[in-house]
């Protein structure tokens, strides 16, 4: 174990590149009314289930099969060991720095205040149209449900505008309302949020294991040949997209300061489900993959779970499936719209974005006024935008994020050799080395269009920083 940490001699209080030193982050977490802590590893672990399966496998698996083929399951190993080594970075600095803000407050602490803005505004991207285009999903499985109760939401109010091609459409009402439910809930505390994720979370797991051990007696070996129809090019182009599937480990680190034993805890938490869901991920897909010919998921691209139990007879599974998948997507949801509060209310604190965002509400002790500001935006977005790209979007910021946290785990063991660390990254310097080189080659996977997306939002970043955040941050006071 290290030396008691300590501020460090000279650290810059200006310039692009000032630092908050770990001492002062922690110190932060203890002004005024805190947050209560309340998660164990067990329930950070369902935290980490709850936000990692969803959209990603129960939606993106089809449009994946058809990319990369049966060999659909080396694109998961692909972004799962993306994933893997980044994982490391985040349970080192979630055990060094146990505040919330998740990657936003470990570059603040090692890259400087710049890189830390640019992050908390890539995360912000992430968190939000995360929500958003999941909750578009979630609208798309919740309507085919109550049509088979022969309930029917009219077509206009089911979808974006824009959303159904050759129809008028004016909101996603469903998309709308779940994501302001659930807002609802986090607002009021943590304690309910994770009872309702816990059990949601239990559910959707014996679901998946379920399509797991009904699939496999249907598995026809044959189809998984040819298993790389596409060679390695539609493997890793497959990987770029499915990568979505993994993204809402990260968001167990944002947690940091409702644990009981953050130290201990968030590293376990993160690992824990990360490895988890990689295990499902390589059975569901090995089972999904021998049952139906990868060329058949063309057309069933929304529901390629459903479609595949449908296809090997199993009906009264297929609504079992579309539960999983609701509430699995509900559960991925609840936990980034979590996420995300707990960041914008770090970047407040820090007087990057207005207080207000980091107001504690006396009784229910949660970031209320800022859960509904952003609970209502993601609502918004969800309800009014098409969100056909989005999962490649919040992907590249994802990614991005990945890179900048696993090179700050390399520059904190240069600059801060001695700071307590009760996790340690393995190999350092060559694990996040390696995250650094996988991730970057799934960005290059992706199209032009989301990178010239992802850069619009970067420069709107920039002009906030300089005209808001940087006048206001906690550090001028110093
Ligand atoms: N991993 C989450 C999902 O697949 C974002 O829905």
């Amino acid at each position: 174990m290290g030396q008691p940490m300590e501020r460090l001699p000279g650290s810059k209080k200006s310039g692009l590149f000032r630092k908050k030193s770990v001492v002062d982050l922690i110190a932060s977490t203890k002004k005024g009314n805190t947050l209560r802590k309340e998660l164990t590893s067990f329930d950070l672990t369902l935290l980490g289930i709850g936000a990692i399966i969803g959209t990603g496998v129960f939606v993106l698996t089809g449009e994946g099969a058809l990319m990369a083929g049966p060999g659909l399951v080396l694109s998961f190993i692909l972004a799962g060991l993306a994933c893997a080594f980044s994982a490391f970075a985040y349970a080192e600095f979630s055990s060094t720095v146990p505040v919330a803000g998740s990657a936003y407050t470990y570059s603040y602490a090692t890259l400087g205040e710049f890189l830390a803005w640019i992050i908390g505004w890539d995360l912000i991207l992430e968190y939000m149209l995360c929500v958003s285009a999941v909750s578009a999903g979630w609208s798309g499985y919740f309507k085919a449900l109550l049509a088979g109760f022969g309930i029917d939401i009219p077509v206009a109010l089911s979808s974006a505008p824009g959303g159904i091609e050759g129809t008028t459409t004016f909101f996603n009402l469903p998309a709308f309302m779940i994501v302001m439910v659930l807002t609802a809930l986090i607002s009021l505390g943590v304690k309910q949020s994770k009872r309702v994720n816990n059990i949601m979370v239990i559910l959707k797991v014996l679901v998946v294991l379920a399509v797991i051990g009904v699939g496999a007696f249907y598995v026809k070996p044959d189809n998984w040949t040819p298993f790389l129809p596409e060679g390695f090019s539609g493997v890793s182009q497959a990987a770029a997209l499915v990568f979505f599937a993994f993204i809402g480990f990260d968001a167990v680190s944002s947690a940091a300061e409702e644990t009981r034993n953050p130290s201990k805890d968030l590293p376990r938490g993160i690992l824990y489900s990360l490895g988890i869901c990689t295990i499902f991920y390589v059975l569901i897909n090995l089972v999904l993959m021998g049952i139906v010919p990868f060329k058949d998921f063309a057309g069933h691209t929304d529901s390629p779970v459903a479609y595949a139990m449908s296809v090997v007879g199993q009906d009264w599974f297929v609504g079992v499936v579309s539960v999983g998948a609701i509430l699995g997507m509900t559960t991925v949801m609840l936990v980034m719209l979590y996420g995300q509060t707990r960041i914008v209310y770090s970047m407040s604190r820090d007087g990057l974005v207005p207080s207000f965002f980091s107001k504690v509400h006396e009784k229910f002790r949660t970031p209320f006024g800022s859960t509904w500001v952003v609970g209502i935006a993601s609502a918004l977005l969800g309800g009014f935008v098409t969100l056909g790209e989005l999962a490649n979007l919040v992907n590249l910021g994802t990614l991005a994020a990945f890179v900048m946290i696993s090179i700050a785990v390399i520059v904190l063991r240069k600059t801060q050799p001695d700071l307590e660390r009760k996790f340690r990254c393995p190999g350092v310097p060559y694990i996040p080395a390696l995250a650094v080189i996988f991730c970057v080659y799934l960005m290059s996977q992706l199209k032009w269009e989301t990178w010239a997306r992802f850069f619009i939002w970067l420069g709107i970043g920039l002009v906030l920083y300089f005209v808001y955040a940087r006048k206001h941050s906690k550090l001028n006071e110093e």
